[in-house]
């Protein structure tokens, strides 16, 4: 039984002891944030993490108890939480920055703003295609209606934590206030938590202010629906970069209450960075190394899931080469002092996307997942093993009687999917077989290149590579992919994603290209910068994947790794960027026609001088003014280049 920190609400006696941890031990900054919060929240409890594995446990028998949580029992130390359908994803309509000024956050769109349904209960929300921005007196009004006895009945957990390991030069420490134990166990996992973080805080301005609450204080007349607290209504995730603080109310699911992943490391994140000179990008990160021992290490940015998870644990085809996984969502950048550029994954674990994650998908991740992970809104038998669309099908061929993510019987004849097509795991990293020797390394890897991706079906070719920086931004700038299941989008449109960071930048997008554009110093080693495409398909993107990805597209890291050699020989030039040269491409084994390698290195004139026109366009409506003129130049060279063949 635990008997964590118990403050008495009434008096917020934090000066009583607590679980294994004193009140007035805590650093005066996290003591004054702490009683803010719980003044207007006013939890029954309180209870500081120290991270500790008995708290961990007993957390999870608590969820267990109260209904929240199953243990699986065919594996080991793994859970499962079925979430109320409301609350599935991201909510990108209400996840918004708020500062003084609009155009700091948000460019002005050309042709005004997006409607705003008044049912999102969030008053004079500006909503644009890179972002969404709310005036500190419309945040305050919104958190009036919310904040005041929301934790009632329940208790606030304070979880300390370090985004990146704990004491690194690139790291930085955040504080989450939560109602969830959910959010807890899965922070736990996600980040450094606990009492070891404590002892960085020596002030408030040192540390993220995070306050999460599922919205439901106790006792509630709302309906819960399978034991998952959550207030859809009044769901807001708003960011103040002006005071350092995220605040979420009425989601547990986690893009919108993990506050270290998508809030802090990405959207402050990306805030904090401009500011002092380096980058947070949605990017994983792997080392490579060749048949003769050279180790490189590669960042790579594409949409939500488009295969980062992926790439970070791929399993080579080609004999010789080995890949190994620093990080599969986030990465925190900066040039040291002899203009290298240094890379941290600022999480501890993975929060990745289950359908499609299979033994031939990705192994590595599999055997990553077999233990101590918790599971969100996947199908589970009934004797407690995890089932998924895409994973190998042994279990549903052989005519197992599943549960669905929806708590329903389910057969493989049934219309509806077993799992949510945005169920989760979330495991520790460090069990992943292939977690590269270097992954907590304080000062970061060096990264030699930086790769851009999307779903583009057509179009599009497998490989191409930036002439130089300026070039390699506007490739970051111009990135789309078809939409996924990661946020509320419907369908499978193509989107726009530049940078793969649509969802996640935290200031102006146009503030953003200059502030890439300003990186590139003398006397720095810059990446070079390429951009992918494992998503290419026959008859113009109507017919079938002509690449055939996962393993086999180490070809194509082989051919980024020996052009970050300067390897010339392999290149040509063509009006798009540098493409591999017929006959480089390492293509041994592959068991493809030749016109599919052909129609996956085409470039069509027509669909490219289409294509730029629609990114002009999209430019000019949405980033406006904002956008600094030397992005829009490289659109123009691209033009020219394809109207002088
Ligand atoms: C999330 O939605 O919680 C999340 C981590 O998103 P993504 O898959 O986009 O990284
Ligand atoms: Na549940
Ligand atoms: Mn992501």
């Amino acid at each position: 039984q635990m008997s964590p920190v118990l403050a008495d609400n009434k008096m917020l006696k934090l000066k009583k002891s607590c679980y294994k941890c004193n009140m007035t031990d805590l650093p005066q900054g996290l003591q004054n944030f702490i009683e803010e919060k719980a003044r207007v929240c006013q939890p029954d409890k309180i209870h500081i993490c120290d991270g500790s594995i008995e708290e961990y446990n007993a957390l999870l028998e608590l969820l267990q108890v109260n209904g929240s949580l199953q243990k699986l029992e065919k594996m080991d130390d793994c859970w499962l939480a079925l979430t109320d359908p409301k609350d599935v994803a991201r909510v990108e309509s209400r996840t918004f920055i708020c500062t003084k000024s609009m155009r700091d956050t948000i460019p002005t769109p050309k042709h005004g703003f997006k409607e705003v349904d008044s049912s999102l209960n969030l008053r004079n929300l500006k909503c644009t295609a890179l972002g969404n921005w709310m005036s500190p007196e419309d945040l305050e009004y919104e958190l009036g209606r919310r904040l005041p006895g929301c934790m009632k009945g329940r208790t606030m957990y304070v979880v300390p934590y370090s985004m990146g390991s704990v004491g690194g030069s690139i790291s930085k420490i955040g504080v989450e206030l939560t109602d969830s134990p959910y959010v807890v166990c899965n922070m736990r996992i996600m980040t450094r938590m606990g009492i070891k973080i404590l002892g960085k805080i020596e002030d408030e301005s040192v540390f993220v202010k995070c306050l999460h609450t599922v919205g439901v204080p106790l006792p509630t007349k709302m309906t819960i629906v399978n034991n998952w607290p959550c207030n859809p209504e009044m769901t807001m995730v708003a960011h103040l970069p002006e005071k350092n603080e995220v605040i979420s109310f009425g989601s547990g699911y986690g893009g919108n209450s993990l506050l270290g992943k998508k809030c802090f490391a990405l959207r402050l994140g990306s805030i904090i960075a401009k500011r002092e000179g380096w980058m947070a990008e949605h990017m994983l990160i792997l080392g490579i190394t060749n048949p003769q021992g050279v180790k490189k290490y590669i960042a790579a940015a594409f949409p939500s899931a488009c295969g980062k998870t992926n790439l970070a644990m791929m399993t080579p085809s080609v004999p010789g080469w080995k890949i190994e996984c620093v990080g599969d969502d986030i990465a925190w950048m900066k040039f040291n002092e002899k203009g290298e550029l240094r890379a941290i994954n600022p999480e501890n674990g993975f929060f990745g996307v289950c359908p499609g994650t299979s033994n031939s998908t990705n192994p590595i991740a599999m055997k990553t997942i077999q233990k101590h992970t918790i599971f969100t809104n996947v199908a589970h038998t009934a004797d407690g093993e995890v089932y998924w669309e895409g994973m190998d099908d042994n279990m549903v061929s052989h005519g197992e009687h599943l549960i669905s993510w929806k708590g329903k019987d389910w057969t493989k004849d049934s219309k509806e999917p077993a799992a949510h097509p945005n169920s989760r795991f979330c495991a520790p990293a460090e069990q992943c077989p292939i977690i590269d020797p270097n992954w907590e390394s304080p000062e970061g890897v060096p990264i030699s290149a930086i790769i851009f991706g999307g779903r583009r079906p057509q179009g599009v070719p497998l490989i191409y590579e930036a002439f130089n920086w300026e070039h390699g931004v506007y490739i970051g700038a111009s990135v789309k992919s078809e939409a996924t299941a990661a946020a509320e989008h419907k369908g499978k449109v193509i989107m726009h994603d530049p940078f793969a960071m649509r969802p996640f930048f935290g200031y102006n997008f146009g503030d953003y290209c200059k502030h890439w554009l300003s990186l590139s110093k003398e006397g720095r080693k810059m990446p070079k910068i390429f951009h992918v495409n494992w998503f290419r398909k026959s008859d113009n993107g109507q017919g079938s994947f002509l690449w055939p990805g996962f393993g086999e597209n180490i070809r194509v890291l082989e051919w980024i790794f020996k052009r970050t050699d300067g390897d010339d020989s392999i290149a040509q030039k063509t009006p798009i960027g540098y493409m591999p040269k017929v006959d480089s491409f390492d293509m041994e084994g592959l068991n493809i026609p030749v016109g599919c390698i052909q129609e996956l290195f085409s470039l069509d004139k027509q669909f490219w001088l289409g294509e730029l026109e629609e990114i002009e366009k999209y430019f000019d409506q949405n980033v406006n003014i904002s956008m600094p003129n030397e992005v829009l130049d490289q659109l123009s060279s691209i033009r020219e280049r394809f109207l002088n063949i």
